[in-house]
């Protein structure tokens, strides 16, 4: 399919920059959601530099006005999405978690909220508003940006590579995106669009930070890729560079 256009939340930087840098790539015109708008510019700004057509909607994914806007935009100038990924959230503390965030026993309820607001809520209602334009498009793409910390077996089991990686308000925010996943793919499954949880990898980002040990051009990949599946690529899963992880 030419003339693919995506929007990618959380694209002024990190993951969601690359994303929108490895989507051009493969011939798809990006939009990017950024918060605050000076930087979504400069983001836009760089990857024009590399060709990509590329626009910028200033966008938090927590406010529903942001939503309709985003949708106005294009439904106005394309009629349809063809790839929505979200991208955008937020980890309440740093990696490893220290901070309160990580402890069930510690966690502020105000703290749980904002996380599952941002990485969970309003993943859904963005989704609940463009969804009438993803179905204009020929194949949409769905991605939900969850990681490999959303993994309920893995956690539960001990000497698992995320066993003793917990961060109680994060992990349970993207479990819960996973949900999202696979029971919006399970609705959508009579149609042709496609819905996914991508885990990035440990990421050099601002979230991941210093120590992640996968460079950000790496990191980029799982998202790129599940945004321009195949017709008879997967629905309804969990992957990691092609990999299924476990749920
Ligand atoms: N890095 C990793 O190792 C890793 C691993 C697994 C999963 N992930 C997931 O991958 C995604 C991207 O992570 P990253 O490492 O690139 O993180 P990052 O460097 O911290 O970037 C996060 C992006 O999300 C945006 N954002 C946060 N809250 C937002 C809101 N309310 N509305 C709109 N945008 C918002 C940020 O915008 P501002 O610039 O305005 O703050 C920024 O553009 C996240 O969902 C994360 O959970 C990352």
């Amino acid at each position: 399919m030419t003339n693919r256009i995506a929007f990618i939340t959380g694209g002024n930087r990190g993951l969601g920059f690359q994303t929108a840098l490895d989507l051009h790539a493969a011939g798809v015109a990006v939009v990017i959601g950024s918060r605050d708008l000076k930087q979504g510019e400069q983001a836009v700004s760089k990857l024009r530099k590399a060709g990509a057509d590329a626009d910028v909607l200033q966008f938090d994914v927590t406010q529903p006005a942001d939503h309709r806007a985003a949708f106005d935009y294009f439904h106005t100038k394309h009629g349809r999405l063809d790839i929505l990924v979200n991208n955008a959230g937020i980890a309440a503390g740093g990696f490893p978690a220290t901070g309160p965030e990580h402890s069930v026993a510690e966690v502020p309820s105000e703290l749980l909220k904002r996380v599952f607001e941002t990485n969970f809520f309003a993943q859904v209602a963005l989704t609940q508003a463009l969804l009438p334009l993803l179905k204009k498009s020929p194949a949409a793409r769905i991605v939900n940006l969850s990681s490999i910390l959303a993994s309920l077996e893995l956690h539960a089991k001990p000497g698992s590579p995320i066993y003793d990686a917990k961060s109680f308000a994060y992990d349970a925010s993207k479990t819960a995106l996973n949900a999202f996943t696979i029971h919006l793919a399970y609705e959508l499954r009579n149609t042709n669009i496609k819905v996914n949880s991508a885990h990035p990898g440990w990421v050099k980002t601002d979230m991941g930070g210093d120590h992640a040990p996968m460079e950000l051009r790496e990191g980029g990949k799982t998202s790129a890729a599940l945004a321009t599946l195949a017709d008879d690529g997967p629905t309804g899963g969990f992957f990691h560079q092609g990999q299924p992880l476990p749920w």
